[in-house]
């Protein structure tokens, strides 16, 4: 296949480039470079003429759509009319894809893990973001599916939420639960998805195991020899989300990556 990824340059799109050998790889970069072996366009997603000139330029038969950003004033902008900029444009051309949403979509009360039926109800302003995208893509490309997804580690590079882990001034939710899932695994899954145009809407796509961060955060110090004891913890505050575990059975059907939970990958 030939692949366009949104965020070339950023965790997932180094875990899809380094994934996805035998597949073309081109896509949009901003200040962080782009894996070596792929083809960068300097285009910013909320650009729709420059979009759809690198679309086509690089005729993908898939778009992955990862660029975003956490805070700050763009966060609305990039994450919410990027993403729509993006559908449109892939729509347009008939080209499949494949967005990458979050589990903070939700406020983690069912007392349950969630499903794809679940209605979104983010306790965030990034979360809000990421629901409002879900929803503004499926309105321009129908047939897109939503991967939402959770914390991810465990690249070529440790991600952000392995840095915090090992900073010993940390500390970390010991009531907020997540499905992380590593790199190379979500990579996986969204290039077999990619090819996969049958597939559309909501798909929870994460680790098996659902922990705290705390839980999370002892497990990356201990695989690096430190003290997991020593890293602290404690509740979340007010107006986070509480128990974001997905129910993944439904990708576990369908597709052949596996999606392993972070025990079995720091046990290693
Ligand atoms: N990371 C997690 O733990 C996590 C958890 C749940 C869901 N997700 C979802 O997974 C996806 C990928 O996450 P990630 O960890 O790979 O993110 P990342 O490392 O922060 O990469 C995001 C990329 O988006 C690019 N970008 C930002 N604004 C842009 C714009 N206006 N136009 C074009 N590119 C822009 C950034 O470029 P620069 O670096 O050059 O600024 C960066 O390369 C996101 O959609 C996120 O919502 C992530």
């Amino acid at each position: 296949m030939r692949l366009f990824v949104t965020g070339l340059g950023g965790y997932l799109g180094h875990a899809i480039a380094a994934t996805a050998a035998g597949h073309e790889i081109a896509g949009t970069i901003r200040s962080t470079p782009a894996p070596p072996g792929t083809r960068a366009f300097g285009v910013d997603v909320r650009d729709e003429a420059a979009v759809g000139a690198a679309l086509d330029d690089a005729r993908p038969d898939a778009v992955i759509h990862t660029a975003y950003v956490q805070g700050g004033d763009d966060e609305r902008s990039v994450n919410v009319d990027g993403a729509a900029v993006v559908a449109r444009a892939a729509a347009a051309r008939g080209v499949r894809l494949v967005h990458l949403s979050s589990d903070v979509i939700f406020t983690g009360d069912l007392g349950r893990a969630l499903r794809e039926e679940d209605p979104p109800a983010p306790m965030t302003a990034y979360g809000a973001t990421k629901a409002e995208a879900e929803a503004v893509v499926t309105a321009a490309d129908p047939g897109a599916v939503l991967v939402r997804t959770s914390l991810i580690y465990g690249g070529a590079e440790p991600s952000n939420h392995e840095r915090r882990a090992l900073d010993p001034a940390m500390r970390f939710y010991d009531d907020e639960i997540r499905c992380p899932v590593v790199a190379g695994d979500l990579a996986g899954a969204v290039v077999e998805l990619a090819g996969m145009p049958a597939v559309s809407g909501p798909l929870n796509v994460a680790g098996t195991d659902a922990m705290s961060r705390l839980e999370f955060a002892r497990l990356v110090v201990a695989a690096r020899g430190g003290d997991p004891d020593a890293v602290r913890g404690g509740p979340h505050p007010p107006g986070r989300p509480g128990d974001c575990t997905l129910d993944c059975s439904r990708a576990a059907a369908l597709l052949r990556t596996r999606l392993r939970g972070v025990r079995d990958v720091l046990a290693r």
